[in-house]
């Protein structure tokens, strides 16, 4: 992780009127052409439209500042100014968001960003106020899949041992464990490393994954079984945030709803065309019908009841209830 203190934008809001422009250090865990690119770049621009040349945002793609936990982790000491990152990692620093990432809760796109966009996503996104951060808005990944280098995974008893790296995240290690599988939690930056040498035999992500981090490089087989949608937040440092005036933060929001958009779109256009990619890259690829996700969810039946314990059965049926 980059330590060295720089003129952050942090240090420098309070100097715009001076004239000096404020740089905003993004980082970000995948490259510049995957959703959170796409989400990166639209946040620059809108920011330059808004608020013409009084902040530059220099991106730091491909985990340039670290892993997301230590991104997260500089931007709480004021190294750092704002980061695109999955609730996966967030949930270490504001656990009740980790209800997201219990898997087969979310049933599809749309209903993700009702919720999401809904009071109860407004809710969580405050919660970051409280840990050093701000949380802007709720980006998007996709629903997570597997992809392996043993074989097609159609039923629980294919993932028997297989060691998979999850997200450093209680509530997807508790899942495998319980469906069977060898879990074993890893910081992104060691993934693709740890495929090549065989040390895991797969991982789990979204297409938009999948395909912009070109994993078909490092797996063989890819199989979708959407067991869990997987959000992303805008989040900008509590430091940076409290530092802006209030149109500053008006362009802020609407930097980050840019952005918010632009990772939508992406995760569309991927969930659209990125089976035929990755074929046509070499992957082997099976779709699970809603008979064999089914299968995957009841194999979860214990957890959810630990899950509901962890995270309120309540607020669990408002998620699902939500139209
Ligand atoms: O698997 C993860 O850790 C995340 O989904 C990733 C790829 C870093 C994007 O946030």
């Amino acid at each position: 992780m980059i330590r060295e203190f720089t003129l952050t934008a942090a240090v420098l809001a309070g100097s715009t009127a001076m004239g000096q422009a404020a740089e905003i250090r993004l980082g970000y865990a995948l490259s510049e052409n995957s959703h959170y690119g796409a989400g990166a770049m639209a946040f620059e621009e809108t920011l330059t439209q808004e608020l013409g040349d009084a902040f530059t945002v220099r991106q730091f793609p491909n985990s340039g500042l670290g892993g997301e936990r230590e991104v997260i982790e500089g931007m709480q000491i004021g190294t750092i100014d704002a980061t695109i990152a999955s609730s996966g990692t967030l949930s270490n620093f504001v656990p009740e968001v980790g209800v997201f990432d219990i898997p087969f809760l979310l049933r599809d796109l749309d209903h993700a960003r009702t919720v999401l966009d809904g009071e109860i996503g407004d809710q969580m996104l405050a919660k970051f106020d409280d840990v050093g951060l701000h949380a802007l808005a709720w980006g998007e990944q996709g629903f997570r899949h597997i992809t392996n280098s043993r074989g097609p995974i159609s039923t629980p008893e294919d993932l028997a041992g297989l060691k998979i790296r999850t997200m450093e995240n209680p509530v997807h290690l508790k899942a495998f464990e319980a469906l069977g599988a060898a879990p074993t939690p890893m910081a992104w930056p060691e993934v693709i490393p740890a495929l090549q040498q065989g040390a895991i035999d797969g991982q789990e992500n979204p297409l938009s994954v999948i395909v912009s981090a070109n994993l078909d490089e490092v797996q063989k087989y890819a199989s979708l079984d959407g067991h869990v949608y997987s959000p992303a937040i805008i989040l900008v440092s509590q430091q940076l945030w409290d530092g802006l005036d209030d149109d500053q933060k008006a362009a802020f929001d609407t930097a980050a709803d840019a952005a918010v958009a632009a990772m939508r779109d992406y995760v569309d256009n991927v969930e659209a065309e990125g089976v035929a990619t990755l074929r046509e890259r070499g992957m082997e690829v099976n779709i699970l019908d809603a008979e064999q996700k089914q299968a995957f969810q009841d194999g979860l039946a214990d957890v959810y009841t630990e899950y509901e314990a962890e995270f309120g059965k309540e607020l669990m049926d408002s998620i699902i209830a939500t139209q």
